[in-house]
């Protein structure tokens, strides 16, 4: 099977082609610091051949929910460097996720501040959960030329400490609407100036953090996870995505990047007849980088996936956070735990670390 099989990526071999993907659990404490029963989480999922780790802020102005965890201060690398020695300990490889929120955050949770966003467009028709329940969304302040440029800065920063924290590498998260893919809106992004307007200014943000980060820290080390056919979040990627992404990948191209990770849509596209139907195939098949294929994989259709040649790696996310020894039972053909949707964020182990695994 090739989802059991190892895989280069970079410089590292990954003993299988099963990633968990990344996903928020917001049990890091106020401070943005994860504890020990982060370091237990992550070290029961480390038969993964790659573990990207959930979002995780980049600065102060990046955060947008309570008790998701952050690695712009000390005290936080150091908590991460706990993660990362427990999951090398175990053999595993852990990339951390970057995140900037932009809009999608809500002043209660940030110290009294509006969100920022390339314009000053809030999202309607969804609430965020914040720490004091569900709250409509804050029109966000529009970033000053200033502003992007620091957190152009700031990415680069964050991924240092990454690499301080141990962290074997970093993935952009560029996708389900956060700030990356507000810049590459059509909808989110009304900007006049280099970073909106056409094709080429709307990618400009994405390759300016792809660039600082592997000036950061190197080569094949710096993946980025893009979604074109998500609009979840209020996003219009664009009225032509392939316009959009294809110029976007070609760029990609140009950067030693360790991956790119591609989700298919998710949502249903009956009313946007110019997305493709399938973004792994149509985005994928034209990058020069290896492709991790996500959304909605089981066993037999991610062996499928891996068996059409343009993805070599699949992310499962839901189904490792119910079963943290995943790559096992997919040899062993055994059934799964159920996902318990109430306690995917926030609390403690349960629903968190208590997933039971299979007896030897
Ligand atoms: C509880 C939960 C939290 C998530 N948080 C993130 C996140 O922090 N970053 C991200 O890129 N995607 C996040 N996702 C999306 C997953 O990475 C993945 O794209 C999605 O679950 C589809 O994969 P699946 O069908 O294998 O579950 C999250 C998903 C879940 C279920």
């Amino acid at each position: 099977m090739k989802l059991l099989e190892k895989v280069t990526l970079g410089k590292q071999t990954l003993k299988n082609a099963m990633a968990m993907a990344p996903m928020t659990r917001s049990r890091a404490n106020s401070k943005g610091v994860v504890s020990d029963l982060t370091v237990l989480y992550y070290t029961q999922r480390a038969s993964a051949g790659l573990l990207l780790t959930e979002a995780i802020n980049i600065s102060e102005q990046a955060l947008g929910s309570p008790l998701t965890p952050s690695l712009y201060n000390q005290e936080q690398i150091d908590a991460w460097k706990k993660v990362t020695k427990s999951v090398h300990d175990h053999g595993g490889v852990i990339y951390a996720q970057l995140w900037h929120t932009g809009r999608v955050g809500h002043s209660v949770d940030r110290n009294g501040k509006l969100p920022v966003a390339p314009s000053a467009i809030g999202i309607k028709g969804q609430q965020h959960f914040t720490s004091q329940g569900m709250k409509d969304y804050e029109t966000p302040q529009e970033l000053t030329l200033l502003e992007i440029k620091q957190i152009v800065k700031d990415y680069g920063q964050a991924a240092k400490n990454a690499i301080e924290a141990g962290f074997d590498g970093v993935e952009l998260h560029s996708a389900f609407g956060y700030l990356p893919n507000q810049f590459l809106s059509e909808s989110a992004n009304l900007r006049t100036d280099e970073y909106g307007g056409s094709v080429e200014n709307r990618n400009r943000f994405v390759l300016e953090v792809m660039h600082e980060l592997v000036t950061a820290i190197g080569s094949d080390k710096v993946g980025i996870k893009l979604s074109p056919t998500v609009y979840y979040n209020n996003i219009e990627n664009s009225s032509d995505p392939e316009a959009q992404f294809k110029p976007l990948i070609q760029a990609l191209n140009t950067l030693p990047l360790s991956y790119i990770h591609l989700m298919n849509g998710m949502l249903p596209l009956d009313n946007h007849p110019n997305y493709p139907k399938n973004a792994v195939e149509t985005f994928g098949s034209i990058s020069k980088h290896l492709v991790i294929a996500n959304a909605g994989f089981n066993k037999e259709t991610g062996e499928a996936e891996l068996e059409k040649g343009i993805a070599k790696i699949i992310a499962y996310g839901s189904l490792f956070l119910a079963n943290p020894d995943l790559p096992r039972r997919f040899e062993s053909n055994a059934e799964f735990n159920q996902l318990d949707h109430t306690t995917m964020y926030g609390g403690g182990e349960q629903g968190y670390t208590d997933y039971p695994q299979l007896k030897d």
